[in-house]
């Protein structure tokens, strides 16, 4: 298994590219199931998570095509077989975003439940409660979601609680539904906006994406099209993050500062200088962190998947910072980990308490969940000595080269195979 060594104490300094978005890529891929004729798609991350979705599409007899600048194109013409396997489905839960599409397109649906992850329980009964409430009749059988409807109905769905792969599993289904779908309590993520501009480029007709009320009309089929994914927000802000951690200066292209306001705005009271450019973003430190609290709520409040880089940000703050996780149960598992370097934390339930120590020293520490492998890799940045990452595969699902990104930025890391 790969490993991370990483020596710690360099200042991140210079500029790198931002990967398009791993939390984009994997919906809008699975819109290609919704029709019968091509979908091209430019700035696709080369992740392991979008390789687990390229295979599972491909059971199911999508074809699969890399263009010449690297573009991706997935043609559901010949969509055979509308089954998605624990094999595959078991290492990301967000082949669960295939359910809609497959149910809209074919009137059936197969697809193994995803079960439980690192991070909580996170259970798809929304998802199921929303297609059902479009007429779908769904059955647990076996570990699978047995899925049926002759033509979904547009209906109204209330989400109890903001999902965000919920959310974007009803938008793709209503668009080949018979009338219009209200999606109430809809989440507002960025992604679930790039998916409905993708969707619309397709022929589908959305109002209110990027609200917390979207309206699907139903249409009777699909168009191909070309889209480009958005930049990855939660790659950039750990880059930011890291460049905050180690005192340093960076520019980061293909990005943006709107996509992270909540973030930004944690980073300059962190004492971080930010300047948003046309094409990406700027941080640059002029004296050590400060200590930051934050509470992780649904967009547009502060995002879970940046409070684990964070809570490695506070571990070397000036001050005491108070994090509170409200989307996830079990989300503080890199806290034992940064504690093997050396931190002060201290966790009540969904609350972390985190001293900022004058310096963290190296160790080895294994990675959790694909968050959590960054907090520490942030931590190794700037643990006095030697730092060994270990389980990086979790890293691999979400960020791209993240190794040579760092290193191109100054940092002394390598991956050891
Ligand atoms: C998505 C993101 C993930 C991010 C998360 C929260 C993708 C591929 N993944 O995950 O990176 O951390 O949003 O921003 O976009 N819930 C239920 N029942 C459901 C669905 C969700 O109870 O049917 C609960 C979950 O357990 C969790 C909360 O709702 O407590 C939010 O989860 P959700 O937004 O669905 O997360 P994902 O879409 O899986």
């Amino acid at each position: 298994m790969d490993k991370l060594l990483i020596q710690g104490g360099a200042r991140l300094e210079g500029e790198v590219r931002i990967s398009g978005a791993k939390n984009a890529a994997l919906p809008i891929m699975c819109a290609a199931l919704l029709s019968a004729e091509p979908l091209r798609l430019a700035n696709v991350p080369h992740l392991r998570d979008v390789t687990t979705l390229l295979s599972l599409l491909g059971g199911m007899g999508v074809a699969v095509s890399l263009d010449e600048k690297l573009g991706l194109e997935l043609d559901a013409g010949n969509l055979h077989s509308p089954f998605a396997p624990y094999d595959l489905v078991k290492t990301m839960r967000a082949s669960i975003l295939v359910l809609g599409p497959l149910l809209a397109r074919c009137g059936e649906a197969r697809v193994s439940l995803p079960g439980g992850c690192a991070i909580g329980q996170r259970p798809v009964d929304l998802h199921i409660k929303g297609l059902q409430a479009m007429g779908a009749e769904i059955n647990v059988e076996h570990g699978y979601i047995i899925a049926r409807a002759k033509r979904l109905k547009g209906a109204r769905v209330f989400s109890d609680l903001v999902t965000v792969t919920g959310t974007e599993n009803l938008m793709m289904a209503a668009c080949l539904a018979d009338g219009t779908t209200l999606i109430e309590n809809a989440a507002r993520e960025p992604e679930v906006v790039d998916l409905a501009n993708c969707l619309k480029a397709m022929g589908a007709n959305i109002e209110g994406a990027g609200s917390d009320k979207i309206s699907i009309e139903g249409v009777n089929a699909l168009a191909g099209a070309t889209h480009r994914i958005m930049p990855d927000r939660i790659e950039t802000g750990t880059f930011l993050v890291a460049a905050a951690a180690t005192g340093g200066s960076v520019r980061l292209r293909n990005t943006s500062a709107h996509l992270l306001a909540a973030v930004v705005d944690k980073l300059r009271e962190a004492g971080a200088n930010i300047t948003a450019e046309e094409d990406g973003i700027a941080l640059a430190m002029d004296g050590p962190p400060l200590s930051v609290n934050l509470r992780t709520a649904p967009y547009p409040a502060f995002p879970t998947d940046m409070q684990a880089q964070f809570m490695a940000l506070d571990c070397v703050a000036r001050g005491t910072a108070v994090l509170t996780e409200t989307i996830f149960e079990n989300r503080f598992m890199h806290a034992l980990e940064l504690q093997r370097l050396g931190a002060d934390i201290e966790i009540s339930g969904n609350t972390a308490v985190v001293k900022g120590v004058p310096q963290l020293e190296g160790a080895t520490v294994m990675a959790t969940d694909l968050r959590a492998s960054a907090s520490l890799v942030i931590a190794g940045l700037v643990a006095k000595g030697d730092t060994v990452v270990e389980r990086i595969y979790h890293l691999d699902r979400g960020y791209e080269c993240i190794e040579e990104k760092l290193a191109q930025l100054g940092a002394r890391i390598k991956r050891i195979h």
